[in-house]
């Protein structure tokens, strides 16, 4: 582990779908499977990385060599990863995180009454923009996952969360994306852009975490 694009550098990457209680056994969540995350941790231990995963409810196991923490809401997310931040080059957030949560989590099963029943959402905390605010900062990098205008919005994401690297992905697109073994993305940076190949989600994660490296060590001017 001592020669790699990484090496000596600890890095801390958030995957899969967050879980927002409802009531005691209900919650919010999404499809994300965290399989692009877990391909991203293990090409930072390949890559020489001292890596943790902060991971959401998934059925993966952990990469060999993973520090992996468990969290089931974006506030425990956020929580755990300004606990990673002390010791923390490079931030990775690949996390589905739910934008809102229920403003209330009943202590007792909701029970059916009328027709219908009106949920109040309040929004959940970003946690790569908090990442991103910290001071100091690691380089962080975050994702966009889009069905249209999917550069544009990629961009506008890199500027308002002050991000580093944005990795871009057209989730429209057929077999790509969420709970698929395939991706295509693009890698946006300030000042530049680079399409990578659509392949499978392990080797587009090594080329994603080349690519961080390179930007890392350029960013850090070495
Ligand atoms: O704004 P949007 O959710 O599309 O941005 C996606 C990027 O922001 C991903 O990197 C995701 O992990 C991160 N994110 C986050 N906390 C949120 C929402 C998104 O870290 N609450």
């Amino acid at each position: 582990f001592e020669h790699g694009a990484l090496a000596g550098l600890r890095v801390v990457v958030t995957a899969g779908p967050t879980r927002e209680a409802l009531d005691p056994v209900r919650y919010l969540s999404n499809h994300s499977s965290g399989k692009m995350g877990f391909a991203l941790a293990t090409a930072c231990v390949d890559a020489g990385a001292r890596t943790t995963l902060i991971s959401g409810p998934v059925t993966l196991e952990t990469p060999a060599h993973v520090a992996r923490r468990d969290v089931e809401s974006a506030e425990d997310m956020l929580a755990a990863s300004l606990a990673a931040l002390p010791a923390c080059d490079i931030f990775i957030a690949c996390a589905a995180v739910a934008d809102y949560r229920p403003a209330q989590i009943a202590g007792e099963k909701i029970k059916k009454e009328d027709e219908q029943l009106t949920l109040t959402l309040v929004r959940n905390p970003d946690i790569v923009a908090t990442v991103a605010a910290a001071e100091p900062r690691p380089f962080t990098v975050g994702f966009a996952a889009e069905t249209r205008d999917l550069l544009a919005y990629a961009r506008g994401k890199l500027e308002r969360k002050r991000l580093d690297l944005v990795v871009a992905n057209d989730v429209a697109a057929e077999g790509i994306g969420f709970n698929s073994d395939d991706n295509a993305v693009t890698l946006l940076w300030p000042g530049g852009e680079e399409a990578l190949p659509r392949t499978g989600k392990g080797s587009l994660a090594r080329l994603i975490i080349e690519r961080i490296a390179a930007r890392y060590a350029a960013a850090r001017g070495t």
